[in-house]
């Protein structure tokens, strides 16, 4: 049984329904470099990203220098900031390398050719792919573009890539080996458009390696 409540619908004691205008539930950022047409770095913030296996799935908005970046370079850098990085993170938001800004975003949004001047942040180059990586990201993840795809509700691709390539930093690795250290690693995480760190260690999965 369901009671109205205004908006919103009662469907328990403890639920309510509700039409948020996202969903972004809450996933890490992810700072993409892409390559310009006239081979600058684009850096786009996003955060509708997951992965399985070496397969990373991103989605990414049709209005934004992204899309036209990958689909012509088909490769990209996915870099990591740690929560300490959102300010500077949140100097890219209102930033597009997209020229001119689409109406549709002109209202909120100003073209910028270099983001990484706009944000305080450094270039370095890749191994495997021509965009740069973030030197103050912790994690890079150097990645081929594989498939583009609408999504089924229009205004966004799907585009899943393979990643040929991973930089951990010194300090968040366990020495000598290839896992990343939890205990120093703090993603930034996107949690209805509002920035998060992690809390402290819950537990760990019965398939942990350290
Ligand atoms: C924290 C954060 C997360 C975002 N997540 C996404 C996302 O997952 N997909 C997307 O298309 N845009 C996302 N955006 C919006 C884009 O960053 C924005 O459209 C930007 O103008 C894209 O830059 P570009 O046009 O230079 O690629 C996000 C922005 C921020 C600040």
């Amino acid at each position: 049984m369901s009671v109205h409540l205004g908006s919103t619908q009662l469907t328990s004691s403890a639920h309510r329904t509700i039409t948020p205008s996202v969903l972004y539930f809450g996933t890490p950022v992810v700072l993409i470099t892409t390559r310009n047409p006239d081979g600058s770095a684009n850096i786009t913030p996003m955060s509708s990203a997951w992965a399985l296996g070496s397969t990373v799935v991103l989605g990414l908005g049709d209005s934004g220098q992204a899309v036209p970046n990958l689909e012509r370079e088909r490769e990209c850098v996915l870099n990591f900031p740690s929560a300490d990085l959102w300010e500077r993170v949140e100097r890219l938001a209102p930033l597009t390398g997209r020229h001119p800004v689409p109406d549709a975003k002109a209202d909120r949004y100003r073209h910028e050719p270099d983001k990484f001047g706009a944000a305080g942040l450094t270039p370095v180059p890749s191994q495997t792919v021509r965009p740069p990586r973030v030197a103050e990201c912790a994690l890079h993840l150097e990645a081929e573009v594989v498939s583009i795809r609408p999504g089924a509700e229009g205004g966004f691709r799907i585009v899943e890539t393979q990643v040929r390539r991973v930089h951990a930093a010194d300090d968040i690795t366990v020495p000598g080996t290839s896992h990343v250290d939890t205990d120093r690693w703090h993603p930034l995480l996107y949690v209805f458009r509002h920035y998060f760190g992690t809390g402290p260690r819950l537990g760990r999965t019965f398939k942990a390696q350290t």
